[in-house]
């Protein structure tokens, strides 16, 4: 299978609203509102930045990434990660993540002229995913903060770039 991680474009809407409603059917409830949730980070571009994983000419996945505290401090958050449960456990969150990053990086580089410094994603203590990131981005859990999601516990992990000595 053939996959390919490119940048977004704006008729990718649709088909992110799809794997995001059968990702995380909790989160928005209507898909108008996964829509309107969708629409917003989009248009957040360039704090926000969204990846897609193409496969035959559908959307398996999408990645996005969102910068914290502006660009200087070179801080972004992976903000949401959904692969298609018909394509999940075939390697493509992993390549959405390697694929993506340095594509992030290379853009902090070239138009604020800063290095990366630290990435930042949260997931629920029981999501399987904290593998997925410790493995791919060689994350670690920083700090646990109770009841966040759902009644759920929620990990904040980071992976830190430049560490201070
Ligand atoms: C998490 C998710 C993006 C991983 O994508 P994927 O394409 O299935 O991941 P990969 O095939 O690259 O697998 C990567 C690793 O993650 C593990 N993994 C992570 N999340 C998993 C999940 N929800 N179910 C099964 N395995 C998962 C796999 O076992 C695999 O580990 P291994 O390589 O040591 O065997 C995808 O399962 C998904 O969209 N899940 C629902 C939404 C979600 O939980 N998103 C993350 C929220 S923080």
């Amino acid at each position: 299978m053939l996959v390919t991680i490119r940048a977004v474009s704006s008729r990718d809407l649709s088909a992110i609203v799809q794997v995001a409603m059968a990702c995380f059917p909790q989160d928005y409830g209507e898909r108008k509102w996964a829509e309107a949730w969708h629409r917003g980070a989009l248009s957040a571009n360039p704090k926000t930045q969204y990846f897609v994983a193409e496969t035959d000419g559908n959307i398996a996945g999408y990645i996005s990434w969102s910068f914290i505290g502006g660009f200087q401090a070179g801080v972004i958050e992976l903000e949401q990660l959904g692969v298609s449960p018909d394509f999940q456990g075939q390697g493509i969150g992993t390549k959405l993540i390697n694929e993506s990053l340095p594509q992030v990086q290379a853009w902090l580089k070239k138009n604020i002229g800063r290095e990366l410094h630290a990435v930042k994603v949260d997931t629920a203590t029981s999501n399987e995913a904290q593998r997925l990131y410790r493995k791919t981005l060689g994350a670690e859990v920083e700090a646990t903060l109770k009841d966040f999601l759902y009644g759920n516990d929620e990990v904040i992990m980071i992976r830190r770039f430049n560490q201070k000595l």
